[in-house]
């Protein structure tokens, strides 16, 4: 599945308090490319429901240029695991960090808004093979609570 990737410059209004870049700015570009990726995966709308293991690894600075990775690892049924790794890169010294990772389930929905059969993924490659069943372990674990 080919990756998405939102790209976004860090500007002083992204701030928080602290004066590194607000979470919620960056958990906002990461919903934003797993919409994408799962909506090119689906061909329909979607809707994110559920945020699993979000990590905030190292702080972002303003400033840098966040690179918000996305790509779909499994296909269940309605709801598909996408995965997201967010690098910030200081472009003045070329500096890139590992800032975040996520899983977000996005479902798709049918023009009712209800939930709808997605395709199965194709998936070719070791990487790939890999995190689709990485990915399967886990949708395990989330239905058994
Ligand atoms: C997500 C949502 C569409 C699921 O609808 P639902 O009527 O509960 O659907 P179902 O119980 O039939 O579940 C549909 C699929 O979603 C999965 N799912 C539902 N809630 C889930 C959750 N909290 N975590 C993981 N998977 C979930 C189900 O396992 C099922 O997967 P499958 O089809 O691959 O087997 C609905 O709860 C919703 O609209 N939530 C609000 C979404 C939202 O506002 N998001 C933020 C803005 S996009």
């Amino acid at each position: 599945m080919p990756t998405v990737e939102v790209v976004r410059r860090m500007l002083p209004s992204h701030a928080n308090p602290a004066g590194t870049v607000f979470g919620g700015e960056i958990l906002a570009a990461c919903d934003e490319a797993a919409g994408i990726a799962a909506g090119r995966h689906a061909r329909a709308r979607v809707a994110t429901a559920k945020i699993d293991a979000m990590e905030f690894l190292e702080p972002a600075q303003i400033g840098d240029v966040l690179t918000c990775k996305a790509a779909v690892n499994a296909v269940f049924g309605s709801s598909m695991e996408v995965g997201v790794r967010v690098e910030a890169e200081n472009t003045l010294t070329g500096d890139v960090r590992h800032t975040n990772s996520a899983y977000f389930v996005m479902v798709a929905l049918d023009e009712d808004a209800k939930p709808m059969d997605v395709p199965d993924l194709e998936v070719s490659g070791e990487d790939a093979l890999r995190r689709q069943r990485e990915a399967e372990a886990r949708n395990e674990a989330r239905r058994r609570g």
